[in-house]
């Protein structure tokens, strides 16, 4: 069999093959056995090859794999939606299902532009989002998002109806001698601004990520920053759609990265640990809010895919949302990361090239400078997380790099969001093997 007939990320380079998962390690067709620490793109929160989920998707599939969905209901997806609403039950109203990330961002925009219309408001499609922030890979998604290399080449196509305001970063943004209280101001007047300049009544909605992983590497935002935008919403009547595809469903050591930050938002997307990588699925939490103008009109939602709703994937949804309640494993979340943590700080802090260790559970980033007094960055051309990425990998460990952090050019970043179930002697294995990665990196860049 040919090993070149799929079209591979980089279409010269061969990745290694991984042929088996078990707990937190892959293993590759060459036997190499390799720590995921970032359990893929923070995707697998129980580990691979957990039998009960295995076998809970064998039963369902012996009954029902796929239906209709515009025409019929199914059991484990009516089984999920309850799960996810009834925790939330002031907060949410209607679980919607997806496939990836990207189609729950998408439908979210698209549930709250069909909103303001039911609301006599269609000139309402303007979306406030922030700079370096991720929401997916279709062109609505990464319309709104800032990430620069996944953009540009698409960038005359873009719908001219999103702009940008500077996400809560403080190793950057955050001036010299600036209080919390006072950046939390100066993000909150700036957003306000930005508002007032398109103009309240045509805008839909504010995007962000609650904790940011892809293009900022695990920015936690300061205490106040979340309420501060909760508030400007509410003032100009403007729906908060919070994406935590990424950072929600116990990676933050919450169940919704939003409860530490004392606010909730309208609309909300999941993705990642939803099924733990046993099937694609994700999932749109629609406040009550925008759900009683649906109900009320009783239309038909313009929003629809084929596999939405998808039995074999709600059925790996609902088993692994039942492991992790029943488990405690965002309660373990938090306390591994809370290991975790101390570990990169005991570290990392000192590193000469390690300029910033941030996040809070089992999502973590840190920031390689060139300089660490002056926070100069490394040359992008060294494209440096990548390779204390494959280097990691070289050396018996997978980490999710990424560039661009400061500007979305500028900066290097890695994250570490293992799996939920990552042990303490794991967490000390991925940190030796990581630190060893990252002066190997260091000492191969050109002088
Ligand atoms: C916050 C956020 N939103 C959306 C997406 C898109 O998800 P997917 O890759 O499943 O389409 C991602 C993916 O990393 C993400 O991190």
């Amino acid at each position: 069999m040919s090993a070149h007939d799929l079209l591979y990320v980089v279409p010269k380079s061969t990745p290694p093959k991984v042929v088996r998962g078990e707990g937190v390690y892959l293993y590759t067709d060459d036997n190499k056995k390799i720590l995921d620490g970032t359990g893929g793109a923070a995707v697998s929160s129980l580990g691979y090859g957990n039998h009960e989920v295995i076998d809970s998707m064998k039963t369902q599939a012996e009954k029902l794999c796929y239906v209709h969905n515009m025409s019929f209901t199914n059991e484990p997806a009516e089984e999920l939606a309850h799960m996810l609403v009834s925790k939330n039950p002031d907060v949410f109203a209607r679980a919607y299902f997806a496939n990836s990330g990207s189609e729950a961002v998408e439908s979210a925009l698209k549930f709250v532009l069909q909103y303001w219309q039911l609301r006599g408001q269609p000139e309402r499609c303007h979306f406030v989002s922030r700079k370096q922030s991720y929401h997916g890979n279709t062109l609505f998604a990464l319309g709104i998002g800032k990430m620069v290399p996944r953009r540009t080449p698409y960038i005359n196509v873009y719908p001219k109806v999103t702009s940008y305001v500077d996400p809560c970063y403080t190793y950057r943004y955050q001036k010299e001698g600036e209080t919390d209280e006072q950046y939390v101001y100066r993000l909150e007047k700036q957003l306000e601004d930005e508002f007032l300049v398109v103009g309240p009544n045509r805008i839909a909605a504010f995007i962000a990520e609650t904790v940011p992983g892809t293009c900022l590497g695990c920015t936690t935002a300061v205490d106040g920053y979340f309420k501060a935008v909760r508030r400007v919403c509410d003032k100009y009547d403007i729906i908060l759609i919070l994406d935590e595809v990424m950072c929600g469903l116990g990676r933050t050591g919450t169940y919704h990265a939003w409860e530490q930050e004392g606010i909730a938002p309208d609309i909300q997307t999941n993705a990642k640990t939803l099924a733990a990588g046993y099937q694609p699925i994700s999932s749109v939490l629609i406040g009550h809010r925008i759900f009683k103008a649906f109900e009320e009109s009783n239309v038909q939602m313009a929003n629809f895919h084929t596999y939405q709703a998808h039995p074999l994937a709600c059925s790996a949804a609902v088993q692994v949302q039942k492991i992790v309640r029943r488990d405690k494993l965002v309660e373990r979340a938090a306390e591994t990361g809370k290991y975790l943590g101390e570990k990169l700080h005991q570290t990392f802090d000192s590193h000469p090239h390690v300029g910033d260790v941030r996040g809070k559970g089992l999502f973590w980033g840190l920031e390689f400078v060139n300089d660490k007094k002056t926070k100069q960055w490394f040359d992008p051309q060294l494209k440096v997380a990548a390779l204390v990425s494959k280097l990691g990998i070289k050396n018996g460990l997978f980490l999710n790099p990424g560039s661009g952090t400061y500007d979305g050019v500028h900066g290097d970043h890695i994250m570490v969001a293992p799996p939920y179930v990552i042990t303490k002697e794991e967490v000390n294995s991925l940190i030796s093997i990581l630190s060893k990665s990252i002066d190997e990196a260091i000492a191969s860049l050109p002088n």
